[in-house]
């Protein structure tokens, strides 16, 4: 099962990648989850890719694609995935297309969360996150049970960088420009299911997992 999960920064697209990846036994692949890792190891791509996300831009789309595709190529992607923050890009989602095609395979499903940007600015404030194991925590809905540490792994939890107010209003305009155009992109190829992210984690779940087709 080949998944992409679409929608605006912070509607919940990580919380809901990571439950479905359990669920369904496919691995979560999620481009920034992948540059914040290497941004932490301060690899050359990390280097690279921190000047743009630190400035709420979009890594350019020749780095994204050599990254991503790789991923595909490693061993637990062979039965399925579920993409998270790619393709961002009508570029990245043409290449994505052209690598499936050549494997003779197609995507299942594209699932796209819906939310106000009230909504979603709030959450962006409210987040933080394990600088060690990626781990996601808001201190509205999901707090830490000890202030600034995971509660999986003990690691120190901050807001991140990019999370901050300046940097998400422009992440929210590049998403509008460079990303939201993939919405119509996926209804074209027939496989958009469109989810209000206002239902809360567990029922937006639910939803995500009655389309894949389970319980
Ligand atoms: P990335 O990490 O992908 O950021 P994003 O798409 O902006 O998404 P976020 O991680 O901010 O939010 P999310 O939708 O996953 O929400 P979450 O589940 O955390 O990318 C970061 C940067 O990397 C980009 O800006 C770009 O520069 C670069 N990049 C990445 N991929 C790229 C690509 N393909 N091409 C080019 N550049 C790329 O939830 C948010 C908060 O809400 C959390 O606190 C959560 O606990 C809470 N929450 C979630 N669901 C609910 C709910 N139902 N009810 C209440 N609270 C909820």
């Amino acid at each position: 099962m080949k998944i992409v999960m679409l929608g605006a920064p912070g509607v919940g697209k990580g919380t809901q990648a990571k439950r479905i990846s359990e669920k369904f036994g496919i691995p979560h692949i999620s481009t920034g989850d992948i540059f914040r890792a290497n941004i932490k190891e301060n690899t050359e791509l990390g280097k690279k890719a921190k000047t743009y996300i630190d400035q709420g831009l979009l890594v350019p789309d020749e780095l994204t694609l050599e990254l991503v595709m790789d991923r595909f190529m490693q061993d637990d992607a062979e039965n399925g995935y579920i993409l998270d923050g790619f393709p961002r890009t009508i570029p990245q989602a043409e290449a994505l297309d052209e690598a499936l095609r050549n494997t003779e395979d197609d995507l299942d499903f594209a699932v796209n969360i819906v939310l106000p940007d009230e909504e979603i600015i709030s959450r962006m404030a409210g987040r933080r996150v394990c600088i060690t194991c990626g781990g996601t925590y808001n201190v509205d809905f999901r707090p830490t049970k000890k202030e600034g540490v995971c509660d999986a792994c003990g690691g120190e939890v901050i807001l991140r960088e990019d999370d901050k107010p300046e940097t998400v209003k422009k992440r929210l305009d590049v998403y509008r420009e460079q990303t939201q155009p993939l919405i119509q992109f996926y209804e074209k190829a027939g496989i958009l299911h469109n989810i209000d992210g206002l239902i809360g984690m567990e029922k937006v779940t639910e939803k995500i997992a009655g389309i894949l087709g389970g319980e």
